[in-house]
C-alpha cells in the first residue's frame, strides 16, 4: 500500500465545563498559539459534546463555551489564522463518533484511566457517553485527518486509543485513509501546579480560589495569590539540581520560566542566590504584565456575546468544508448509500 501524505494539520480540544486557569493557559492555550503559523492549519475546539459526558446546567455551559472562546481570542489564536469551532456546530464529529464506536473494542475502552477516574466507585451509575469519550475524541481528531494533536500527559492514553482506531479501520476496510496522528505531549515546564501545594496539579476544582490563578483573576488578585504562594524558607538555588525536593520552588520557578518564554536554566542564571521574598514581587510582575491584558480582553470579548457567537459560527463553516468531505469519504468506505 503507497503511503499517503497527510496535511500538516493541528486539532486540539478543552471542555468548556469552567474555571480556565493558569494551568490551562501554559498547559494548552499558549501552546495552541505558538503552533499557528505556516507549519500548520490549526484548529482548536470547545469540546461542548464531551462536557455533557457528566451532567452541565444548560445556562452555564453556554456562558462557559462562550468565555473559554474569549479566553482562545484573549491569550493569542486568531480566528482567521485558526479554525475556532464549538463541537456541537460541526455534526461531522458526532458522526464519524458514531462509526468510531463500532471500531474500537470493549476492551481497549475498559483499560482507559480517565474513565476510571471519573467514573469512581460509581461506575455503574456513569454516562455511556463518558465510557464512549474516546472514541468521540478519535473523531474530532481523525475528521480532519489532523497529524498533530497538542495535549496534557493525562491525554496520552486518549491520543493512543486514536491511533488504535485508525490502525484497525484502515486494515478492516483496505484502505490507508485515517493517519497516524502525534500526540504532542506537554513538558513538566508547561505543567502548573498548586499554589498551596507543589505536589497536586493547579485545578479549578480545589476548594481553595488561592491554590490557583483563573484567567479572569485581575492584576490585584493575581499578585496577592503570588504574594501568599507556599514556599519552603530557603534562596533559590542557581541550578535545576538544587529543585529537587522543594516541589513549589520548581513551580514557581516553571511558572517564571513558561510566562517569560525562557528555560529553567535560564531562569535560575538570573535569580539563584534571591529569596522568595525578592523573587515573588519578580513572578507578580511578570505574571500581571501577561495575564493582566488576557483578562481585560477577556472581559471585554465577553461583554459581546453576539459577536463571539458569530467568530463561532463563522469557524463551523470553514471547518466543515474539510470534515464534511472526509466523513463522506467515510460512509462510502464503510458502505452507506450515498445520496443522490
Ligand atoms: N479529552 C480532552 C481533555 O479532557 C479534551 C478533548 C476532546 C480533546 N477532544 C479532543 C483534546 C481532541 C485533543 C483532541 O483535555
Amino acid at each position: 500500500m503507497t503511503e499517503t501524505t497527510f496535511t500538516p494539520r493541528v486539532f486540539s480540544g478543552i471542555q468548556p465545563s469552567g474555571g480556565l486557569t493558569l494551568g490551562n493557559y501554559l498547559g494548552a492555550i499558549k501552546r495552541f498559539v505558538d503552533m499557528q503559523g505556516d507549519t500548520f492549519e490549526t484548529i482548536y475546539c470547545m469540546v461542548d459534546l464531551h462536557a455533557i459526558t457528566v451532567w452541565q446546567n444548560p445556562a452555564d455551559l453556554i456562558h462557559n463555551t462562550r468565555e473559554l472562546c474569549a479566553g482562545f481570542i484573549a491569550a493569542g489564536i486568531d480566528p482567521e489564522k485558526s479554525i475556532l469551532i464549538n463541537q456541537s456546530q460541526v455534526p461531522e464529529h458526532a458522526q464519524l463518533g458514531w462509526i468510531f464506536n463500532c471500531v474500537a473494542r470493549m476492551g481497549w475502552m475498559q483499560r482507559m484511566t480517565q474513565f476510571k477516574d471519573k467514573a469512581g466507585k460509581n461506575a455503574q451509575n456513569a454516562s455511556l457517553g463518558l465510557f464512549g469519550y474516546p472514541a468521540l475524541m478519535a473523531a474530532d481528531i481523525l475528521v480532519y485527518h489532523a497529524t498533530h494533536v497538542p495535549v496534557g500527559e493525562d491525554q496520552k492514553q486518549h491520543l493512543e486509543l486514536t491511533r488504535d482506531i485508525a490502525a484497525k479501520f484502515n486494515p478492516d476496510y483496505g484502505v490507508d485513509f485515517f493517519p497516524m496522528t502525534e500526540p504532542v505531549i506537554e513538558g513538566a515546564a508547561t505543567r502548573v501546579m498548586s499554589l498551596r501545594d507543589g505536589s497536586k496539579k493547579m485545578s479549578k476544582s480545589d476548594p481553595s480560589d488561592a491554590s490557583r490563578i483563573n484567567m479572569t483573576d485581575d492584576a490585584d488578585a493575581i499578585a496577592r495569590k503570588i504574594r501568599k504562594a507556599k514556599t519552603d524558607p530557603d534562596a533559590l538555588p542557581s541550578e535545576v539540581k538544587g529543585l529537587e525536593g522543594r516541589p513549589e520552588a520548581r513551580n514557581l520557578i516553571n511558572i517564571y520560566a513558561a510566562l517569560s518564554d525562557q528555560s529553567v536554566d535560564q531562569v535560575l542564571a538570573e535569580v539563584g542566590g534571591k529569596q522568595f521574598g525578592a523573587f515573588k514581587p519578580m513572578l507578580a510582575e511578570l505574571a500581571v504584565s501577561k495575564l493582566g491584558p488576557i483578562s481585560s480582553e477577556m472581559a471585554r470579548l465577553m461583554n459581546d456575546p453576539a459577536e463571539i457567537d458569530r467568530i463561532l459560527s463563522r469557524g463551523s463553516l470553514r471547518a466543515r468544508e474539510i470534515t464534511a468531505p472526509i466523513l463522506r469519504k467515510t460512509y462510502d468506505i464503510v458502505g452507506m448509500v450515498a445520496p443522490v
